[in-house]
């Protein structure tokens, strides 16, 4: 018998991997562009990972929240608006991190675009979004991810994939020939940053690091370099 504490695996290695993608060549002007705003430089950031045809989700980013027993967890959520407020993705507010954003508005996001060698941290709290924009925004989607909001008790536990689909299937009769309405508990925060950090890889290990904060939206930003 193996004990416990002994390891099996194999420390992981480089062998054997795939080539890395190329770099895309235009990520050094990008990063270091619009240097005064970090909210257009990370536009720029992500319209550079959106036209790279290796990065497959650019608007992927780790949402991690704290829970009122102060337990950390992470998962991964889409971006769907950036403006003036902040970061906006949307999902179900009985969720795991809905639970936990509602004990605890204080959220990270982060972004790997790892076609670019860049990442980008962003921490601040979660504020829901009006009624009338996750109205707007559920409308646009597509039929059936709107029933599937509705199918879905996020992060629950479910006896059977039979049953999520028997769900579905009564959902979809339901609304047949008739919009289906935003479920109540399905909405969309924005993340106001109060710190946001971008990294580029480099060599010898000494990166770019360089981090923006501010109190509030009214305070403007402080930008500091700091160590990798
Ligand atoms: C690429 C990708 C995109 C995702 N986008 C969303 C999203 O926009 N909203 C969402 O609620 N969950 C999204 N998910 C699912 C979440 O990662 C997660 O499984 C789900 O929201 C439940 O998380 P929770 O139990 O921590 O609340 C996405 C997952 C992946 C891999």
């Amino acid at each position: 018998m193996t004990d416990s504490t002994e390891t099996t695996a194999a420390p992981l290695t480089h062998a054997g991997r795939r080539a890395p993608e190329p770099l895309d060549p235009r990520t050094a002007e990008v990063f270091h562009a619009s240097v005064s705003d970090p909210l257009a430089r990370f536009t720029g950031l992500l319209e550079l990972a959106r036209a790279n045809p290796h990065t497959r989700e650019p608007t992927a980013m780790s949402l991690s929240t704290v829970d009122a027993d102060g337990q950390p967890s992470s998962r991964i959520v889409l971006l769907k608006q950036l403006d003036a407020r902040g970061f906006v993705f949307f999902t179900n507010l009985h969720s795991r991190k809905g639970r936990a954003i509602a004990a605890n508005s204080r959220v990270a996001l982060l972004f790997h675009w790892q076609a670019l060698e860049v990442q980008v941290r962003i921490e601040g709290p979660a504020v829901l979004v009006q009624d009338a924009e996750a109205d707007d925004y559920f409308a646009h989607r597509p039929r059936q991810s709107q029933l599937g909001a509705w199918a879905s008790e996020q992060s629950e536990e479910l006896a059977s994939r039979e049953e999520l689909i028997a769900r579905f299937k009564k959902l979809d009769e339901k609304f047949a020939n008739q919009p289906v309405a935003r479920p109540p508990h399905w909405s969309g925060f924005y993340v106001a940053p109060r710190t946001i950090e971008f990294w580029r890889n480099q060599e010898s290990r000494l990166h770019e690091r360089e981090r923006y904060s501010r109190a509030d939206e009214r305070t403007p930003w402080a930008h500091a370099l700091l160590n990798p």
